[in-house]
């Protein structure tokens, strides 16, 4: 690992130890290594997919099969093989050694939780959990037989993931809750995002008003890089985390 990059490390453990209370904001790129492909950059879903075709409301409403058939039937496949990765791992042992309270993610695979952290605010929704169009019954993604597309409730209607579709609002507990942790936490450690989707992409500016000390773990520079992180570690979520953790436990 170059001097630069083990500066950047160390520095970012010496915030972590003296100031503590980190907020996480995490992105596609922490579930990178656990086999799910980010939306944008090498590999990106929005390569193969239009999400304007296929990841809005209005697109969902007018045809849920090609909706289903196309983009949410090898979404739920993905998930179902997904587990946490070692960045996962790495900020459930922050939250353990008592560094980290909340996790915002924009992410949709359940894998913070599925890993053990217990503050995690789902900015985007989640796929796991589903709920008919008609008469609102909850289904679990579990129920949902990929056989018969699209998966329809008893009473007729469509089946909706309870992720948040372009088009559709941010869940409101979600936008204060987050605002809340963004607002009062004393390190925001930005992992895996390209913090290109509004209002998330806000989150770490709102952090850094605040007087909160900005940690971006990127392989890529993104917007926040230059201005608003204060320290820019340019690697892998996995590989950066579990060296982070290391030198912070030294
Ligand atoms: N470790 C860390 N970061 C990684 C890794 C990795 N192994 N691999 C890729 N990345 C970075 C990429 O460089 C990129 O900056 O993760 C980021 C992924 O960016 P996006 O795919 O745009 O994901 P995200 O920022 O979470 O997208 C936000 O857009 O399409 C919507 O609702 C969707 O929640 C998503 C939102």
């Amino acid at each position: 690992m170059s001097n630069r990059l083990n500066e950047q490390i160390d520095k970012a453990a010496d915030s972590v130890i003296k100031f503590g209370n980190i907020c996480a904001l995490t992105g596609a790129g922490i579930s990178v290594e656990s086999g799910i492909p980010p939306f944008r950059g090498q590999g990106g879903i929005w390569d193969k997919f239009d999400p304007f075709e296929y990841a809005h409301i209005d697109s969902f409403m007018k045809n849920p099969a090609k909706v289903w058939d196309v983009l949410l039937k090898e979404m739920k496949q993905t998930l179902d093989k997904a587990k946490p990765s070692k960045a996962h791992m790495a900020l459930v042992d922050l939250e353990s050694l008592g560094l980290l309270k909340t996790v915002i993610t924009q992410n949709i695979d359940g894998l913070h939780q599925a890993s053990g952290s217990n503050d995690v605010i789902e900015f985007h929704g989640n796929f796991a959990n589903l709920s008919c169009l008609s008469c609102d019954k909850a289904f679990k993604m579990s129920e949902i037989d990929i056989r018969s597309m699209p998966p329809k409730c008893s009473c007729g209607g469509y089946i909706r993931p309870n992720c948040v579709f372009f088009g559709e609002n941010i869940p409101f507990e979600a936008l204060q809750r987050s605002h809340e942790a963004a607002v009062s936490c004393k390190i925001m450690l930005v992992i895996g995002t390209s913090a290109t989707v509004q209002p998330a992409a806000s989150i770490p500016i709102t952090a850094k008003k605040s007087g909160a000390i900005i940690i971006e773990i990127n392989p890529e520079k993104t917007a926040l890089s230059s201005g608003i992180s204060d320290i820019f570690i340019q690697g892998r979520a996995s590989i950066i985390m579990t060296d982070l953790l290391k030198a912070i436990k030294l």
